[in-house]
């Protein structure tokens, strides 16, 4: 009997710890799935509260698109954010201004202003290009040419050298590859030259020819007075007072501007990078130099940054701007 009633109370101690198993596990779904819940309903406003404090939503109101909000966002630092969001009103070219290569975050303002002033549907990379020179104000923020630079010292429209700035490596040009009363030029200029002009004949059976090189403060000031202001800079601001640069002409075509359309005058322009020199004023360049398209105007930088100006297509006021200046900054 006794045996019975301990199998009876067994079995009904088993039911019991069977039933509270199920219990339990009855009562965990519920709660971990409010849990789960809970716990979604929170992160979801949270991302909704970062999202309504967010870069992104401050662009959107203003009328960005998501997409350009989030490429925008991704591409300025907090302070610019602000500029932009501080001038109230959506810019239609901001995303594909700050995707550009050569975009520089300090100058985001003046890309903005120029593209509302402009009336001639300037392009972004030209925005950027013409504010990077400081050819967006004409050019009038006046710098000291920083001639520690060397070969890559930058003079143009706002760079300029003092009337006494002399080069002391300077060579007389060989008569025979010159035109004038024997032309200078820098001793490392001259040589690249030759090995320049040697090639060239290889190549296209021309003879280049020096037309000028160095000009001293008193000559160029006299070029200036002779000449068009887009094609003859001011005294103290020509490269040619440094001896760093040639305008090279041919015997074959003496012509200046049909110099540019002959065979040595394309060949020079494909591969004068390979001997340090660039074209200096290039065609579609003009609002970025400041000058007219000169065919004959090369400028020695020396063969590392020669090839990148050449296979970036940008002039050396365009690279100064953004590998030296913004490196420096
Ligand atoms: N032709 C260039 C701009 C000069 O005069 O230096
Ligand atoms: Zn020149």
């Amino acid at each position: 009997m006794r045996q019975r009633l301990k199998r009876i109370q067994d079995r009904v101690t088993g039911l019991f710890k069977e039933w509270t198993a199920r219990e339990n596990l009855w009562m965990t779904g519920p709660v971990l799935a409010a849990a789960v819940l809970v716990l979604l309903v929170l992160v979801k406003s949270c991302q909704g509260i970062a999202f309504f404090s967010s870069d992104e939503y401050k662009l959107c109101r203003m009328g960005y698109p998501f997409k350009e909000a989030q490429t925008i966002a991704a591409a300025l630092t907090d302070k610019q954010i602000d500029v932009l969001v501080g001038l109230g009103e959506m810019d239609t070219l901001a995303c594909a201004i700050v995707t550009q290569p050569f975009f520089i975050g300090d100058n985001l303002e003046r890309y903005l202003n120029c593209h509302k002033s402009d009336t001639t549907g300037i392009q972004p990379a030209d925005i950027v290009a013409v504010v990077n020179v400081g050819a967006d104000n004409n050019w009038q923020d006046l710098v000291p040419c920083d001639t520690t630079k060397g070969y890559l010292m930058l003079i143009n429209r706002s760079h300029y050298l003092d009337s006494h700035f002399r080069n002391p490596n300077m060579v007389t040009f060989e008569r025979d590859y010159a035109f004038g009363d024997r032309p200078k030029a820098d001793t490392l200029v001259v040589s690249a030259y030759y090995q320049m002009r040697q090639a060239c004949h290889q190549q296209t059976s021309a003879h280049l020819m020096v037309n000028s090189a160095y000009r001293s403060f008193k000559e160029q000031q006299d070029t200036h007075k002779q000449n068009s202001k887009r094609l003859a800079a001011k005294a103290g601001y020509s490269e040619h007072q440094t001896g760093m640069c040639l305008d090279i002409v041919s015997q074959e075509h003496l012509m200046k501007w049909e110099f540019g359309e002959s065979t040595e005058g394309k060949w020079l322009r494909d591969h004068c990078h390979e001997y340090g020199f660039i074209l200096r004023y290039p065609q579609g360049k003009e609002r970025v130099t400041g000058y007219d398209y000169e065919p004959w105007h090369l400028r020695y930088v020396g063969k590392e940054a020669a090839q990148r100006i050449h296979d970036e297509g940008i002039t050396l006021d365009e690279y100064y701007a953004f590998y030296i200046e913004r490196e420096t900054k």
